[in-house]
């Protein structure tokens, strides 16, 4: 098993006061080469996962269980060792791509910057490299883009070139926090295409986070549904969506445009 989380719990610490708990005890595991998806409403514990899962805890988070990588726990793992993990063996897609680009830098640069750091390319072949991950994200006249600094993108363009970094250094799993909710219906479309064939070509395990069970329906293997930090069912994404088990699962089915009901074949 690549990603093994067993009974994860995460409180937080607040002054003067007991520590609140926001992840009631969640088990899940993922393959390689599988994609799961994560599902849930606002509020739900979704990003305090994904973070627990690349041991970006904020100060204040108390987390019990495990949270096993390769068989390495991320929750007891020093900051050094976790420092190597993530970008190498785990990447992350943030949903605010201006946020995780650095407004200041070129973004050919930004996608080069970890392979000299981490890979030991050239200066020369980091730049071609990063050239063909634009165009693997399919940047029009990414010759031309690689010197644009973020904010002379569209938003569509900004969260591939955040696609690009994540996969600059061939991560074994990647973790992608409602990567498309600040794009409009098509981009967002076309962007999970472009994820969809890439995490398959490159054999890379998905965590994919999203408060749509349209997004997470469209390219994913399973699904864990999420309420209140607590899961409300898993299974084989197909089963979840044809045979909600739990009401809380159909209110979501429910809640999809029946257009996006009727092109994934769930019922009425
Ligand atoms: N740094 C923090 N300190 C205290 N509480 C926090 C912190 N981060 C998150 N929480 C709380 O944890 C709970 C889960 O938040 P989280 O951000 O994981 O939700 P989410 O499912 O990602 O929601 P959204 O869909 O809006 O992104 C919320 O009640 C939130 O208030
Ligand atoms: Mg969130």
């Amino acid at each position: 098993m690549m990603l093994d989380v067993k009974d994860l719990r995460v409180a937080f610490r607040r002054e003067n006061q007991p520590a609140t708990e926001v992840v009631h005890g969640l088990s899940f595991s993922v393959k390689r080469g599988e994609t799961l998806g994560i599902v849930g409403e606002s509020g739900s514990g979704k990003s305090v996962v994904s973070l627990a899962t690349i041991g970006l805890l904020p100060g204040t988070a108390q987390a019990t269980g495990q949270i096993l990588f390769n068989g390495q726990d991320i929750l007891t793992l020093p900051e050094p060792d976790l420092c190597t993990l993530r970008g190498d063996k785990i990447g992350m897609i943030f949903q605010e791509p201006m946020t995780a680009l650095n407004p200041a830098m070129r973004v050919g640069a930004q996608i080069a910057e970890g392979l000299i750091l981490k890979k030991g390319f050239s200066k020369k072949a980091a730049r071609a490299e990063a050239l063909r991950l634009l165009n693997m994200v399919q940047i029009p006249r990414a010759a031309e883009r690689i010197d644009s600094f973020p904010h002379e993108m569209s938003g569509g363009q900004r969260q591939r070139v955040g696609i690009a970094i994540a996969l600059a250094l061939q991560p074994d799993l990647l973790i992608a926090d409602e990567p498309t909710t600040a794009l409009d219906v098509t981009v967002q479309a076309e962007i999970l295409n472009i994820l969809d064939d890439l995490i398959t070509e490159l054999g890379i395990s998905l965590v994919l986070i999203s408060h749509d069970l349209g997004v997470i329906a469209r390219i994913t293997d399973r699904t864990l549904v999420m309420y209140r930090g607590a899961e409300m069912e898993q299974g084989p994404t197909e089963d979840i969506l044809r045979r909600p088990g739990h009401a809380y699962t159909r209110k979501l089915l429910a809640a999809m445009p029946s257009r996006v009901r009727a092109s994934l074949e769930v019922g009425p």
